[in-house]
């Protein structure tokens, strides 16, 4: 990064329902990135049809190359390298990407990267110009995992506790259906959440009364079952219902993460994924962060979900290093993080 000749990485992200492409430069930062999200195209079905994601990554992925590079200033020739989401994710919608990758980085005779998915989020947060430096405690939240990461250095991931089933992002998800919302269900089980009042209702905090840094959301989905079954079905239930499900996920996440800070001593916090873009967990947190004297960093908001620039960032800090892909085209639909290559 303080090179003082630039290294242009190309980053594509197709892992799920985003088509999201970027330029980061090791030497001046992101220069553009650019998203497609296919919310609309889903929304019919109340959650991704892989088939459909895979189909409209191929469509989006030309164009938007065109739109981030004439945004950046740059031709295909300044790239200097390719980084493709190789997972987890789904593997359709992955292969899309990794080969449009592949194929433009064997064309302009540049190295390719695989990227891990979750290592772009768990980065995130060092596209911002405050960032955290190694090591860190990160809260790694989306829609497929809910994990605790003692971050040594890039690639050096101590997964500290997980998710034994549902993730937080997919508990989210799920109670949107139940309650009528919809998908995307996060940002909407939020939205209905400040309309409501937590404590009217009361869930349990999953596995906060035992030791360990584990999570399981599973179980709250029963709880809102049981209450909507033995609640007349009305808007100020349902808006219940929501604000003590999202207090009920905020403070379990909480409670792990002071466990965590207090038995590893770091003295950062990161929370990255794209339940990191919920305000009432961004604030808990910010609390949190106070009470015990550490640090916390969010990526910006339009960040904490999938998008091209955490890839491209992830990428370059890779390619740098000279850790490039043979001749293939990699698409690894599970993809544990703790088996990635240090820097
Ligand atoms: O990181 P992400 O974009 O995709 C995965 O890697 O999974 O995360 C998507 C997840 C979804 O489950 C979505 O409902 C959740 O993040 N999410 C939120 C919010 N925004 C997105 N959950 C709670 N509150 C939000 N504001
Ligand atoms: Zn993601």
């Amino acid at each position: 990064m303080q090179s003082n000749t630039s290294f242009r990485v190309l980053g594509i992200e197709t892992s799920c329902d985003e088509t999201g492409l970027a330029v980061f430069d090791s030497r001046y930062g992101l220069l553009a990135h650019a998203l497609h999200s296919q919310v609309q195209l889903h929304a019919d079905y109340g959650g991704v049809v892989p088939e459909l994601a895979s189909r409209d990554h191929i469509r989006k992925l030309l164009p938007l190359l065109r739109e981030v590079l004439s945004a950046a200033g740059l031709g295909r020739s300044d790239l200097d390298g390719v980084a493709y989401t190789a997972g987890p994710g789904l593997v359709g919608a992955l292969l899309a990407g990794a080969a449009a990758g592949r194929a433009l980085a064997w064309a302009l005779d540049v190295p390719a990267l695989a990227v891990h998915h979750m290592e772009g989020h768990l980065l995130a947060p060092l596209l911002e110009a405050d960032r955290p430096e190694f090591p860190f405690l990160c809260l790694l939240v989306s829609g497929g995992h809910t994990q605790l990461i003692d971050v040594a250095g890039i690639g050096r991931y101590g997964i500290l506790g997980e998710s034994l089933d549902d993730a937080a992002g997919e508990a989210f998800d799920k109670v949107a259906k139940m309650l009528g919302l919809g998908y995307p269900g996060g940002p909407a089980v939020a939205a209905l959440a400040e309309r409501g009042m937590p404590g009217r209702f009361r869930f349990p905090r999953p596995m906060t009364d035992r030791p360990g840094l584990d999570f399981s959301f599973s179980g709250l989905k029963t709880h809102v079952l049981q209450v909507l079954a033995a609640h007349p079905d009305n808007a100020d239930v349902r808006a219940d219902v929501a604000a003590e499900f999202q207090a009920a996920v905020v403070e379990t996440l909480l409670v792990k993460c002071r466990r965590a800070l207090r038995e590893t001593g770091l003295q950062r916090l990161v929370v990255s994924g794209g339940v990191s873009a919920n305000r009432a967990m961004r604030s808990a947190l910010r609390v949190l962060s106070e009470e015990e004297g550490v640090r916390v960093y969010f990526p910006r908001l339009e960040f904490c979900t999938d998008n091209g620039a955490m890839i491209a960032y992830a990428g370059c800090q890779r390619l740098l290093a000279g850790q490039a892909e043979p001749l293939r085209i990699a698409a690894y639909p599970r993809w544990p993080l703790d088996t990635l290559a240090p820097l």
